[in-house]
């Protein structure tokens, strides 16, 4: 009778060992690692403490994992992207490690106040929006799967710019997010690349006759490593997170230094140093600078020497290298990679040509993640004249096999040949990145059904009929760890009771809860933690906007980036239907409702920027006004990004994705609005239609043209007009904005937009889904009315999300793209050594 107490008081001793321990390492670094006491510790000093207390934990792990990469010298897969926007590290690290509640306790009991210490961590902004996050979801998932996988990137030192409003406008702030230190990052001294720039070739003849180039009179940048440990989920797999930061050359310092003039050489010092400095703010949008295309080429030259420096450690012949070896391009950004693989491959390890492209196809897949033409790469040639003059000739030697290809497959086609070229001849000439990307991997993917369909059948059509099996889907995922579990705290507790928490590591066990979906007691205590989400992003807005807004009200979200594409001005054009019809008759039965916007804007993007301009002059006007008191509130919510997303998806209750059918590619924030139990107004456009499949047609609502429609509509002429005329409550909202009710200050100030929706041809054909899209609306207005009913529909969308892991869409690269499978880290599982 007397052993449980004993395994119990054994348990709580364990317990109480593990909070000291926690509380040593804690106030150790606290003194030693920051030269802090009670007396000057600030709460930044206590995140640091605390952050430097888990990486101890992490770093254990990760160098047993990266041992066992090596020893078993399995396929290691290497994810290179110009973005990994990765949020806050510590509550995630904490989750991952299994160690949350104990950190908490240990933290708790000296007095602090834990939550406000996470809140002191600055986000990981190092990137713009899906195509960052993404990478950052796939780094969770390939470290929870023990995956040897290497997320590959640049260390800006400002990443996405910090959004501030100021009279209703969009003003962008530098985001110094290295100004204090990052305790996260190893500096790895010794991991050096260097990377050539300009110069020019020579060839020569070799002793057996072969002609050898050589790359010559280079300005040189080295590429510094930076280490961020990854950890996976329950799971002893750390992987890494390697950053480029540009430093001088030695060699550079000294022929500047050399010349006598100090400060000219410190200058030049800092210009080479530059090519890491800063993020590029343009999301779905190329902005074609010399700076970029060197930051593209860093990022590729250095991952590439990386890459085989790691590969040379076990191996000597390079042809074993598709063997060992899968590369990731997220997008064309980092497609430089190919020819410096070749280069490499050629000038530095003497491979033939033909041997060279053949391991480098195999090695290579290739990742699409937009049609939009502003945003598909083409680098003017005179640019790799002048940077890359030996990449060039590389890629001229690809581009004239592939040429002959083209026309043996398809004689007497020349359109063909001028449409699929990898140089573009009109105008000035340029390289077209994605027919470089295309021809140089073995796999090109879409990020949902739809948009793969259109690569193939549009976009790349050309190609698909050339190389068909190289083209497939995988559907974008996010990672529930972060996004469900770590978010949202209260519903991820109330799934556990009723269905345990195997949902974290299969997120198809979500499907339990449709079979409670009904049951009154389970929708009651989902309303209450939606209720208290919803009671805490209002105090939020409270401190940060003054505004006072009813968590009864529906919450219709829209948070994502700026774009035309993406139609927040369609939002807005259904607020002022709705604040229309309450003027006319203000006692209009009216569902209440807080729209909330959030999102940045690119800084060169005018009309981008015009749009919040506008979305908070209508808040302005619609909130102000003592009709629409307690049925309409706008608000906009300033510098949108991982960590205040984290506060929004759960206090939602309508997800707005609204983009015109065929532009998005696939979204992931309809997918995690979808997990935290919002239902979804939207297209039949990117994932949206595979979150209707899997949740069903009933419990989302659809409206607008298909992208078949639109395709259609265009073909046949589309008249934006046509519209206006025939709608009048559209026409007396578009009347209002552009005879400036709502810039009574500056009545011409929003023609740009109006301008564009009736002169310029609506290019996103807002005017066309108009009508269907307030329809739609009405119907979610009288479902909100029926709460019951709601609510177990909101249910059924956490329910249907299971295909929408991002474990799901890395089990589906891993097998069919790279050819990996996961490693059994655990400790004993594969030889470790320590020291
Ligand atoms: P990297 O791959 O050179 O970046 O090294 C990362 C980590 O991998 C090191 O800190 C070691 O823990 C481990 N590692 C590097 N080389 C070897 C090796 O040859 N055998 C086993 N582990 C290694």
């Amino acid at each position: 009778m007397n052993e449980p107490v004993i395994e119990e008081s054994n348990g709580i001793v364990e317990q109480l060992d593990q909070e000291m321990a926690i509380i040593k390492s804690f106030l150790e670094h606290l003194e030693y690692t920051l030269g802090k006491d009670k007396y000057s510790a600030t709460k930044y000093d206590g995140f640091n403490a605390l952050a430097y207390a888990v990486r101890d934990h992490l770093v254990e792990r990760w160098l047993d994992t990266q041992q066992a990469y090596y020893n078993s010298d399995d396929k290691r897969v290497y994810y290179i992207s110009m973005e990994f926007l990765m949020g806050r590290a510590l509550g995630n690290s904490l989750i991952n490690l299994g160690m949350y509640e104990d950190f908490k306790e240990a933290i708790t009991s000296l007095g602090y106040d834990f939550e406000a210490i996470l809140a002191e961590e600055q986000d990981a902004g190092l990137g713009n929006g899906g195509l960052g996050r993404l990478a950052a979801c796939f780094l969770d998932s390939m470290a929870t799967m023990s995956i040897p996988a290497y997320g590959y990137g640049i260390r800006y030192e400002y990443g996405i710019f910090r959004q501030h409003i100021v009279d209703g406008a969009q003003l962008e702030i530098p985001d110094n997010w290295l100004r204090y230190r990052n305790p996260w990052e190893l500096d790895r001294q010794e991991h050096l690349h260097t990377v050539k720039f300009y110069g020019r070739v020579i060839t020569t003849i070799n002793s057996q006759g072969q002609l050898v180039r050589e790359w010559v009179d280079t300005e040189d940048v080295m590429a510094m490593a930076y280490d961020t440990p990854i950890p996976g989920y329950q799971t002893h797999s750390v992987n890494t997170l390697r950053l480029w930061s540009a430093k001088s050359s030695r060699e550079f310092d000294l022929k500047f230094f050399n010349e006598g003039n100090y400060i000219r050489a410190v200058e030049k010092k800092m210009q080479s140093e530059t090519i890491s400095k800063v993020l590029y703010p343009a999301d779905n949008v190329i902005e074609g600078k010399e700076l970029r295309f060197k930051q593209e080429y860093f990022l590729a030259s250095a991952t590439v020497h990386d890459v085989l420096y790691r590969f040379k450690k076990k191996h000597n012949d390079l042809k074993l290298l598709p063997d060992k070896v899968a590369i990731q391009l997220n997008d064309t950004h980092p497609a430089l990679a190919i020819p410096e693989l070749i280069r490499v491959l050629i000038d530095l390890n003497s491979l033939s040509f033909d041997e060279a492209w053949e391991i480098t196809r195999k090695v290579f897949g290739y990742t699409n993640h937009t049609i939009l033409p502003e945003a598909l790469e083409q680098w003017p040639v005179w640019f790799f004249e002048q940077i890359l003059p030996r990449h060039l000739q590389i890629i001229y030697d690809i581009n004239d096999r592939f040429i002959k290809d083209i026309q043996a497959r398809f004689p007497d086609d020349p359109e063909r040949v001028a449409r699929m070229s990898i140089v573009e001849e009109h105008w000035e000439r340029k390289i077209r990145m994605a027919h470089l990307a295309i021809v140089g991997s073995h796999s090109v993917n879409g990020v949902a059904a739809l948009h793969s369909e259109i690569l193939k059948n549009e976009l790349f059509r050309d190609f698909y009929e050339m190389y068909p099996e190289r083209f497939n889907n995988k559907t974008n995922g996010i990672t529930q760890r972060r996004w469900l579990k770590m978010s949202n705290p209260q519903l991820s507790g109330l799934i556990d009771e009723y269905i345990g928490d195997a949902w974290t590591r299969d997120l198809f066990e979500l499907e339990k809860l449709r079979a409670v979906a009904g049951d009154p007691e389970f929708k009651e205590r989902w309303k209450q933690v939606k209720r208290a989400n919803k009671e805490a992003l209002c105090t939020y807005i409270l401190k940060h906007s003054g505004l006072v807004v009813d968590p009864d009200s529906m919450f219709d979200v829209q948070v994502k980036r700026i774009h035309e594409y993406k139609r927040q001005l369609l939002n807005v054009l259904h607020i002022i239907t709705l604040f229309n019809r309450i003027k006319d008759n203000p006692q209009a039965r009216v569902v209440p409702r807080t729209f909330i916007f959030a999102g940045k804007a690119a800084p060169s993007y005018s009309i981008a920027k015009l749009i919040i301009r506008l979305i908070t002059a209508v808040a302005e006007v619609v909130n102000r006004d003592p009709d629409v008191a307690g049925r309409i509130k706008v608000v906009f919510l300033a510098n949108y990004g991982v960590s205040l997303a984290e506060k929004i998806f759960p206090a939602s209750d309508l997800s707005e994705q609204i983009s015109t059918a065929g532009t998005e590619a696939s979204g992931t924030g309809n997918m995690k609005f979808a997990l935290n139990g919002a239902l979804t107004i939207g297209t039949l456009d990117g994932a949206n239609i595979e979150i209707m499949e899997e949740v069903g047609r009933d419990n989302i609502f659809i409206f607008g043209l298909t992208a078949a429609e639109v395709a259609e509509l265009k073909n046949r002429g589309y008249n934006p007009k046509e519209y206006y005329n025939s709608n009048l409550e559209l026409r007396r909202v578009l009347d209002m904005i552009s005879s400036g009710f709502f810039s009574p200050g500056a009545p011409d100030l929003f023609h740009p937009i109006t301008d564009s929706l009736l002169n310029l041809g609506d290019h996103y054909m807002l005017l066309a889904d108009y009508a269907s899209y307030v329809k739609c609306q009405e119907q979610v207005s009288e479902l909100f009315l029926n709460q019951d009913e709601w609510t177990r529909r909101a249910i059924l969308n956490s329910a249907g999300m299971g295909k929408f892991s991002s474990d799901r869409t890395i089990e589906e690269y891993a097998r069919e793209i790279w050819g990996i499978k996961p490693l059994d880290i655990r400790p004993g599982a594969v030889e470790l050594q320590r020291h």
